[in-house]
């Protein structure tokens, strides 16, 4: 009897004057743990006669829940004045300025699809989109390129398995499928047909088996088209002339065209600018070289007539450009492939602001 009263004091005091968790969990042990007081008491319930065992056995029961009920409530006491300990001594300043946060930035891909939006923008053309997987009558046929034409060669094509009507497939090779794409519209048509002209850009992904330092298997393209019942010559040269300064920003930009062959465009003509080497980098603007920038041309009559156009009616031109070689030759970025490698360092150096929105007003560039 005695045993068991001061079993208890002992025990309780223990809980009591536990002042953190490690301490109430050393009372619990000395008391219920295995070789612990109250577990003792148990043990010596076997020795004793049924009928005290009973009557013990249920003291002893209720002593250790008793103990228990203790643990847990010291438990919370203790949880809850540590974490009062915690908030007393813990401050927030909130004078302090904020931490910076990383600031994302714009890829120079990016960035040079919205310059060229702003410029073209100017011009009254419209962006315009068109699939990465396309089929070979876009592709190719639609452009005045014949099933055995070795400019199906030339691209080095990534061909995908066929449809299940058998249409056969492609990554495109370049942004032109875009340009009989919106030729076929019906919307289009009847614009042209009240009188209209239909001005796009293209920009987007295209794809070639192709891969070294200059080269990659998907790079960026930007496709223009114009057609309506006058444009010429003139206006192509007048619109990449101006382009090409307002990209560059460079006023006194020597150009030329250059002779050409597209199976798509009749006559043909590729872009060259000037520039200037030096220490292994190139400036764009005066100098003694020429650097080739894009091809272009006016709209074959076959590829109009494909596109269910008129071409005794309709006329115009179209032009195809590297984005990404525009974006290494504007932004001084010497490797192609780091485009891709999506490494932040670059991305840091090279990125763009988001909120900087280019346009001509604003200036383009950073
Ligand atoms: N599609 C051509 C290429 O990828 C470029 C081009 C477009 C040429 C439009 C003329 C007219 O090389």
């Amino acid at each position: 009897m005695d045993d068991l009263s001061t079993i208890r004091s002992a025990a309780l005091g223990a809980i009591e004057q536990a002042a953190d968790l490690a301490a109430l969990d050393a009372a619990r042990v000395a008391a219920l743990g295995k070789k612990g007081s109250v577990t003792g008491l148990m043990k010596t319930l076997g020795g004793l006669a049924p009928e005290q065992r009973k009557e013990f056995g249920a003291r002893v029961n209720q002593l250790k829940g008793e103990i228990e009920g203790e643990i847990e409530a010291r438990k919370s006491a203790l949880g809850a004045s540590t974490l009062a300990a915690k908030l007393a001594s813990e401050k927030v300043d909130v004078s302090l300025p904020a931490r910076p946060e990383g600031h994302g930035t714009l890829h120079p891909i990016g960035q040079v699809m919205d310059e060229l939006a702003a410029i073209f923008g100017e011009m009254g053309f419209t962006w315009a989109d068109g699939p990465d997987i396309e089929d070979d009558w876009h592709n190719f046929t639609a452009l005045n390129i014949p099933p055995d034409h070795p400019a199906r060669q030339m691209q080095d094509t990534f061909y995908l398995p066929q449809r299940a009507d058998g249409t056969p497939m492609v990554l495109r090779t370049h942004t032109s499928p875009v340009q009989a794409r919106t030729m076929l519209d019906k919307n289009v048509q009847k614009m042209l047909a009240d009188g209209g002209a239909l001005r796009i850009i293209v920009p987007g992904r295209t794809f070639r088996i192709d891969n070294d330092a200059t080269h990659t298997p998907m790079f960026h393209q930007v496709e223009g088209l114009v057609i309506d019942r006058t444009t010429h010559m003139g206006h192509l040269k007048g619109c990449l002339y101006d382009f090409c300064r307002a990209f560059f920003e460079v006023d006194e930009l020597p150009f030329r065209f250059r002779p050409s062959y597209f199976p798509f465009t009749e006559p043909s003509a590729e872009v060259d600018i000037g520039c200037s080497w030096k220490d292994g980098e190139v400036r764009i603007g005066a100098g003694d070289s020429w650097l080739e920038i894009l091809g272009s041309g006016m709209v074959h009559p076959n590829v109009i007539a494909s596109c269910g156009l008129d071409p005794a009616i309709y006329q115009g031109f179209a032009f195809g450009m590297g984005i990404d070689r525009i974006a290494m030759l504007k932004y001084g970025i010497p490797d192609l492939r780091s485009f891709f490698e999506s490494d932040l360092r670059w991305l840091r150096h090279y990125g763009f602001s988001a909120l900087e929105w280019p346009s001509l007003t604003q200036g383009l560039g950073r």
